[in-house]
């Protein structure tokens, strides 16, 4: 059985104070949920809510480099990450490859720099309208999967996430649908097989992810294949999210 896992990504919003003070609310409201329950804040606030002292509510980044150390003016390195307490790193993010150009390579270096320190990367696939619109989803999805997981091993795979997130459904109000979203998300954990054998593929949580709201969340949850969501903007809220992780 896959432990579901719900992650808030904050993207660029709060302040320090507005983040701790989010944390500590959500700790104990989300104190007696049987799902795993995460906060991927901006690197400024990391270590506060570190120090914050959560019980229930992990902490994770938003993203990181993969070099150890050096001249990467700007950067976080993973080691940087692990060192303020967190326990997942986001990777791969459709803001990530479309604004700042991450192309699946540089994501795949990230994603085993994040594993080799025990980092649990969150790795974000998705398409956009244009390529559903094109018949395209399945291979994009496969194709972004295959290549972010390039060199993990079959023991490291069931530590990694994934984020299936449709970029047309991020921000935008429009929802995959349960069904739709399945059974990409089906064609995922058949790429994983391939890659890394059935008994592995079956541990992979696999999210879904865009405009997820407490309305909308049960319709994903009750899919065999969908073992959580990634949150964006209703993860801000601490009304929103609880309803969300007490779907
Ligand atoms: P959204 O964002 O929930 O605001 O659509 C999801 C995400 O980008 O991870």
């Amino acid at each position: 059985m896959r432990t579901p896992i719900i992650a808030g990504n904050w993207k660029m919003h709060k302040n320090v104070g507005e983040a701790v003070e989010l944390a500590r609310q959500l700790d104990e409201m989300v104190a007696d949920s049987a799902v795993e329950v995460v906060i991927c804040a901006p690197f400024t606030s990391l270590s506060s809510l570190s120090a914050l002292g959560v019980n229930k509510v992990k902490i994770g980044a938003q993203n990181m480099y993969f070099a150890e150390a050096g001249a990467f003016t700007g950067e976080i390195s993973a080691t940087m990450l692990e060192d303020v307490g967190c326990e997942y790193v986001i990777l791969g993010h459709s803001e990530r490859r479309e604004i700042f150009k991450e192309d699946d390579e540089l994501i795949n270096k990230k994603v085993l720099k994040a594993l080799e320190v025990g980092l649990k990367p969150i790795l974000c696939v998705g398409e956009t309208l244009a390529q559903r619109k094109a018949g395209e989803t399945e291979n994009v999805v496969v194709s972004q999967t295959t290549k972010g997981l390039a060199g993990v091993s079959p023991e490291l795979i069931e530590q990694v996430v994934i984020a299936y997130e449709p970029i047309w459904a991020i921000g935008t109000g429009e929802t995959s649908n349960g069904k739709d979203a399945n059974e990409v998300i089906a064609s995922i954990r058949q790429t994983l097989a391939k890659l890394f054998g059935d008994e592995q593929a079956q541990k992979v949580r696999i999210q879904y992810g865009g405009s997820v709201k407490p309305g909308n969340i049960a319709e994903f949850m009750e899919q065999p294949e969908i073992d959580g969501a990634l949150v964006g903007g209703a993860s801000l809220n601490v009304k929103d999210f609880v309803g969300i992780v007490k779907y």
